[in-house]
């Protein structure tokens, strides 16, 4: 009988896989890189950090999921610092047009991974375009497309298939970087968790009904700052890693089951998997043969490379089957506000003891105090960690995830204006009292940084070490009156962002806050970073409304999760408590102190809606201000070579006659050209290239793939010459062979005609 009873939950828990689908899903996923010369990155708002190069590319990662005759949601996931309120009018307007009222800014989730190693200027307001010399067109564009192709793709997907959602525990990777203001919770609240930041992953699971899995989707809170405040190479920090290597990860395993040479032991250990192929007899003889075989490949200045084009298709769109929707997997963003994925701790650069624990200084200054990674001092090495420690966490709950979403789509979205919103909160000794939000504005300590990124924004008034943009800019400041002074106490205020109207908005007012529900799972879209425990917070209100309120039809089932950063960027939001200590996480919540109390109002309100099928009214639009930016970017003028030298010529070769082994760097650099000339959208500048047979050449590692890098660089500053060095550390699984590294790139003419180019390096042997 209770075999019995057994067999039957099994049926029905795993039924799912082969019975009738529930929904319609679809996913894509499109590169959204953006330009890899002379931007400064988005997040550490350092000046001197600026691209140059590529560690691995970015991407919009998207999934759709609609009843089969009624409602569905859209929820994308960019490989970028945030969301942007403009980047989302901006799609919300293509979409539109493309499908007239099927997505709109109700169902539509665009939400940033938090990467502080990607290109900015693609953000509305003044404060977060004082870095990048204002908006940068191309940035935005790049962004702006890429959401939109991947949206198409995963719309062209949609066919019937079912969803599984998994959690589970991850432990090690991230740390509360402000223990000391989240200590400043009551202590019966922060008895309730063991952890003083979250450590739940939650992941969805696609399935098709005819081709299996197809994807996942997860959200977990760490910080993307496992690439530093110095790093110029774009790169996706530890969550694109993540993606990386489990969509990597799932096209070896599908090819593999394909090829039935499936081994479980390899499944099982997740890492780079190694294939023993090639066993050779003799050793000697066979590097000789690969020897002589390089050595008809030698490049030499002014010498064509190939016949080929010279625009490189990706290793990856090769691969991919044309009738197959390719697997995308994607790593979101939660209630990351105060967590860093810098695990070992903050420390002083000059003594190599831990930093003051209130204050995060050393010696009080602030400027030697950093976190550690788990690689560290190698900041590839702990973004490569803590992305796989979130990738094998993924493939845990891929492996074993069979609680089936059931239920309806469903949604609410609002506009809300929290510069002067009244809110309703609980008084210590009972009762309720009102209060109300504040204008935006960010405290001193907001200056001070993290220890992920000690010392922000060169914004101190009367500082006149900033940048051309913050010059122009910088006449717009405006001391604070009385009332928002008060409003925001105890926040000192460096920055009256709120009150700041020129040369255009330099905070947002108005906010999108909205929840998508599919089935069990509940999705807050919250435009901002929430700390640890304003986040429980949030997830507790909504979760209390939904099962209180929600009549039989959410019970203790339902999964609140928060996608951070979502739809639009205004900072931080911290809990009222942690708001009283004034670190970084509290100088940069921007509406006062009882912001946290305003989200929890209004996402209260959302979830009454979502019960009530009610919607709430639209609130106040936000403003589109694409036509007020100021860009200060100087464009290309023009690149060149020295006499009797061509674009793509070898400048620095392989050794000649070289022999390389696993886990060898071979580097070669190459006359280039700038690459905001072409982003080499969904293509690359890099390849490492395999000889099959005499003399044809296989795509294997592009610029995409973690082992290869793309370093840009120039003479002097001003310089149209330029080059391009790859450095390529041979894999654990590289097949011996004979190899090369080949460039492409695109150059500007005096009168702008743009050329493409490539070129190649010496054949060598990997053996
Ligand atoms: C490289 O090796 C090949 C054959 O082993 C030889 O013929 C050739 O001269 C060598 N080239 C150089 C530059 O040493
Ligand atoms: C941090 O500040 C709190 C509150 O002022 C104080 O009680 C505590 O001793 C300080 N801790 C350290 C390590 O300085």
């Amino acid at each position: 009988m209770f075999f019995l009873a057994f067999l039957v939950c099994m049926l029905l828990d795993f039924g799912g896989t082969v019975s009738a689908s529930t929904y319609l899903i679809g996913l894509g996923s499109y590169d959204i890189t953006g330009p890899a010369a002379d931007v400064n990155m988005m997040g550490y708002a350092n000046t001197e950090q600026t691209t140059s190069g590529l560690h691995f590319r970015l991407r919009a990662r998207t999934f759709i999921v609609a009843e089969p005759q009624g409602n569905r949601v859209v929820f994308v996931n960019l490989d970028a610092c945030m969301g942007s309120q403009l980047v989302t009018l901006k799609v919300l307007e293509r979409l539109k047009s493309r499908y007239g009222d099927l997505y709109g800014e109700h169902n539509v989730a665009i939400s940033g991974t938090h990467t502080h190693a990607g290109p900015g200027g693609y953000l509305q307001y003044v404060t977060y375009l004082v870095t990048s010399l204002g908006f940068v067109r191309q940035s935005f564009d790049v962004i702006v497309d890429g959401i939109e192709k991947s949206i198409i793709e995963a719309h062209d997907n949609l066919r019937p298939g079912s969803i599984f959602l998994n959690k589970g525990e991850l432990l090690d990777a991230g740390v509360n970087r402000s223990p000391s203001a989240y200590l400043n919770n009551p202590a019966s609240e922060r008895s309730k968790y063991k952890y003083d930041v979250d450590k739940e992953m939650t992941l969805l699971k696609f399935v098709d009904d005819e081709w299996g899995p197809i994807g996942t989707f997860s959200w977990f809170a760490t910080h993307g700052t496992s690439m530093s405040r110095t790093n110029s190479l774009i790169s996706g920090d530890n969550k694109g890693a993540a993606a990386r290597f489990m969509e990597d990860w799932y096209k070896k395993k599908a090819s593999e089951n394909e090829l039935g040479s499936s081994n479980p032991e390899e499944t099982e250990a997740l890492g780079i998997p190694r294939r023993v192929s090639n066993v050779i007899p003799d050793l000697q003889e066979y590097r000789k043969e690969l020897m002589e075989l390089a050595s008809s490949f030698q490049s030499s200045p002014g010498k064509p490379t190939t016949k080929t084009s010279s625009i490189a298709r990706r290793v990856r769109s090769a691969l991919r089957q044309a009738d197959k929707p390719q697997f995308v997997s994607a790593f979101c963003q939660s209630n990351v506000g105060d967590v860093s994925p810098n695990v070992l701790g903050a420390f002083c650069l000059d003594t190599g003891t831990p930093c003051d624990f209130n204050h995060s200084t050393c010696n009080g200054k602030n400027e030697l105090c950093y976190g550690r990674g788990p690689g560290y001092p190698d900041e590839f090495e702990s973004t490569r960690i803590i992305g796989e420690r979130q990738f094998r966490k993924a493939v845990e709950l891929f492996n074993t995830a069979s609680q089936q979403i059931k239920g309806k789509v469903r949604y609410q979205h609002e506009y809300v204006d929290f510069s002067n919103l009244e809110v309703t909160v609980s008084k210590a000794g009972g009762g309720s009292e009102k209060v109300k939000t504040c204008p935006a504005a960010m405290g001193f300590a907001f200056a001070a940084g993290t220890t992920d990124g000690p010392g922000a924004f060169d914004f101190q008034q009367g500082d006149d070490s900033g940048n051309d943009f913050w010059r122009l800019v910088r006449n717009f400041l405006k001391a604070p009156g009385e009332e928002q002074v008060k409003c925001q106490h105890p926040k000192p205020i460096l920055l009256d962002t709120g009150e700041m109207k020129k040369p255009y908005d330099w905070a947002p007012s108005v906010l999108p806050v909205q929840i998508l529900r599919v089935g069990q799972l509940v999705i807050l879209s919250v435009p901002g970073e929430f700390t640890t425990m304003a986040g429980r917070r949030l997830r507790e209100a909504v979760k209390m409304v939904l099962t209180s309120a929600g009549k039989g039809e959410f019970n203790s089932n339902v999964q609140v999760v928060i996608a951070g950063l979502t739809n639009t960027y205004s900072q931080y939001v911290t809990t009222f408590e942690e708001y009283q200590v004034q670190r970084y996480e509290g100088a940069s919540t921007l509406y006062g102190p009882h912001t946290l109390d305003a989200y929890i109002q209004e996402f209260r309100k959302l979830a009454m809606a979502l019960i009530s099928g009610q919607a709430v009214e639209a609130g106040p639009q936000p403003p589109d201000l694409l036509d007020k930016q100021i860009s200060l970017l100087p464009p290309v003028i023009v690149d060149a070579t020295p006499l009797g030298v061509n674009f793509g010529d070898v400048k620095v070769d392989v050794p000649s006659n070289s022999t390389f082994k696993r886990g060898d760097m071979v580097t070669v650099t190459f006359g280039s050209a700038c690459p905001r000339n072409d982003l080499m959208t969904e293509g690359t500048y890099a390849l490492v290239e395999i000889l099959q047979g005499k003399e044809e050449w296989i795509s294997k590692y592009d610029d995409d793939d973690f082992c290869l890098r793309f370093k840009w660089s120039r003479p002097a500053k001003l310089s149209p010459t330029s080059y391009a060095t790859m450095e390529w550390r041979i894999p654990a699984d590289a097949v011996p062979g004979v190899y090369r590294i080949r460039h492409f790139g695109a150059s500007k003419g005096l009168f702008g005609s743009i050329h493409h180019f490539t070129g190649s390096s010496s054949a060598f042997v990997v053996a």
